[in-house]
């Protein structure tokens, strides 16, 4: 297999200072309605990194399931990995990339769990069978087989009779305020743009970096 050929030009857009919203939500707000309108598979995932224990940074996808003032909101299990690396270290960042726009955004910010009326409410929305598999799921520990997940799913759906299971402690969401963006954009001979947003104070300030 040769890697090293391929390659394609970036040259659907351009991203001045003069475009870019001042305030970063609002501009994050723009790109993804815009990701959201082209009906692209999975807009809303992102790569959230997350520093262990041990130091080493990990990724993982994650849905964003909400955003506004209050940050950047997706839910999980809390005794996962990302869960544990986030109780001793809330710095992360989250990384979308839109491969049909050219466009990627990051975000680093600090992780805080949303209130309990967030996931309560949240976990409730989600389809029965997906409230099951949170619930029989310790997500991240070892299991001995795909036999030993679909009996205790089943055990519990056979359990509930319809009803809702009641959201464990350890599920729920996080806020991640955010501190830093940075929006790109694919441009032609790789000479892209990048726009920086910083917090200093309470006002955001905007660079333009290098490719
Ligand atoms: C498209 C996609 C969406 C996902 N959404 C979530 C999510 O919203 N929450 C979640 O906990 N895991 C989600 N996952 C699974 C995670 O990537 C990951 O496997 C899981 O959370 C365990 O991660 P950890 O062991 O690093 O904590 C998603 C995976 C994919 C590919």
């Amino acid at each position: 297999m040769k890697l090293d050929s391929i390659r394609r030009d970036y040259k659907k857009a351009a991203l001045t200072k003069k475009e870019a919203a001042p305030d970063p939500i609002h501009f994050f707000s723009q790109w993804m309605n815009e990701a959201l309108a082209l009906e692209l598979p999975d807009a809303t995932s992102m790569a959230l990194t997350t520093v262990g224990e041990d130091g080493f940074p990990q990724s993982r996808i994650v849905l964003l399931k909400d955003f506004g003032n209050e940050g950047f909101t997706f839910f999980t299990n809390y005794h996962s990995e990302k869960g544990r690396a986030i109780a001793q270290n809330p710095k992360v960042s989250l990384h979308f990339f839109w491969a049909e726009l050219e466009r990627q955004i990051r975000i680093t910010g600090m992780a805080e769990k949303t209130g309990e009326e967030v996931s309560e409410q949240y976990f409730h929305s989600r389809p029965l069978d997906s409230q099951i598999a949170a619930a029989v799921s310790a997500q991240s520990t070892e299991v001995p087989s795909r036999a030993y997940l679909e009996e205790k799913f089943a055990e519990m759906k056979n359990r509930l009779d319809g009803a809702d299971p009641k959201r464990p402690e350890h599920w729920g969401g996080y806020w991640v305020h955010p501190l830093k963006f940075e929006f790109w954009q694919g441009r032609a001979n790789r000479l892209h743009d990048r726009l920086v947003y910083e917090k200093q104070a309470e006002n955001w300030i905007i660079k333009r970096l290098a490719p």
